[in-house]
């Protein structure tokens, strides 16, 4: 079985691609490395010791991605290309409704030019509104505050609307609650640019001495202990997610909407005191107000991914812990020796 993977260099595609090719899936690459850097393809490889040909192309490109479908016979597309952060979007609004959602409509005519009639959406817990009580099921209101969290809403509208229109299409959508952890080899893992803004990367930082401290953001919250409370689920297991979904949707027609989440809460000094026992620091913190709209607690009702996919989340916060922290000592390293 063959399979794109848009966006497989980022972090939740790349993980993708090592548990797909590791299950015996012809993956192919598509990046136009906006976000990644070209060196992942090299590593997928040698964790897998197989090749990963990558094809570097924008969506928005419309010849090159039909090109990209005319020289590879695929069964099925794992789209996760898209813009993501959320501050961003509501600064450059245009661009992200144009990147994501011109790519996307570009990439469903060339997979329907070609008979390629299977998608993997990476959706996100932001598609629910901001009013449903936790824990979050698929059938909830949707609803975004940012414009990213549109895109994806709109998306997952759209492709509803293409499966109803032709009963050939299929489309799983993935709503990933909060990915963190690495490969436990500690070759690929979450690398964004500047400086993070979710919680994992920025105290991945802290405990390597890149950035001073970290910046709780608000410990009043209606919470246990006042933090913001988040459904962490390591990149391994949402990338196993993915296979499954895969395997679901071979003989499956219509759009079927998944969490993919743990279906535990954490607090954010819950992921602190984790990390620190693994990278054995007390790590500096100072508490700040809220983020403007930050939500007190958000985690998933993880049942019908469970039932429907076999899904269950195997690694717990202390391994999502260890693996980010070892693939932060590695980057560091890797960084160091080949300034890439
Ligand atoms: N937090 C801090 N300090 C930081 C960063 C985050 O205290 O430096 C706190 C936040 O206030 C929040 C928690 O850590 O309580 C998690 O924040 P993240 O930024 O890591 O994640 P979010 O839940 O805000 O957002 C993530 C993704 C979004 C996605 C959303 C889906 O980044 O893309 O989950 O619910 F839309």
């Amino acid at each position: 079985m063959s399979v794109l993977l848009t966006g497989g260099a980022g972090f939740i595609g790349s993980h993708t691609a090592v548990v797909l090719i590791e299950s015996g899936y012809d993956v192919v690459v598509l990046d136009n490395f906006s976000n990644s850097k070209p060196s992942v393809i090299g590593r997928i490889e040698q964790i897998t010791g197989k090749p990963c040909p990558c094809e570097e192309a924008d969506l928005s490109d419309g010849p090159l991605v039909d090109a990209v479908f005319r020289r590879h016979d695929f069964d099925a597309v794992v789209h996760f290309a898209g813009f993501k952060a959320v501050g961003e979007s509501v600064e450059k609004p245009r661009e992200y409704y144009e990147n994501n959602l011109i790519g996307t409509l570009r990439l469903i005519e060339a997979m329907t030019r070609r008979g390629v009639k299977r998608m993997i959406f990476s959706s996100s817990a932001t598609v629910y509104r901001a009013d449903n009580p936790v824990p979050y099921y698929e059938d909830f209101p949707l609803g975004a505050t940012n414009p990213y969290g549109w895109t994806k809403v709109m998306i997952e509208r759209i492709l509803c609307d293409v499966c109803a229109a032709d009963p050939g299409w299929g489309a799983a959508l993935l709503r990933y609650f909060n990915p963190i952890g690495a490969h436990p080899s500690g070759r690929i893992g979450e690398d964004p640019n500047g400086i993070p803004n979710n919680l994992l990367p920025y105290v991945s930082k802290v405990a390597g001495g890149e950035l001073p401290l970290l910046h709780i953001f608000g410990d009043d919250y209606d919470t246990p202990d006042g933090t913001g409370v988040r459904d962490y689920i390591h990149v391994m297991d949402l990338a196993r997610g993915h296979l499954l979904a895969l395997g679901y949707m071979r003989d499956r027609r219509g759009a079927f909407p998944f969490n993919l989440g743990t279906g535990k809460g954490y607090s954010v000094r819950e992921v602190v005191a984790a990390f620190e026992k693994v990278c054995g620091r007390a790590l500096p913190v100072r508490v700040d107000p809220r983020r403007p709209g930050d939500l007190p607690s958000v985690y998933a009702n993880a049942d019908r991914a469970r039932k429907e996919l076999g899904f269950t989340a195997r690694l717990g916060l202390d391994e999502m812990c260890a693996d980010a922290w070892r693939w932060q000592k590695r980057r560091e390293e890797a960084d160091g020796a080949t300034a890439e």
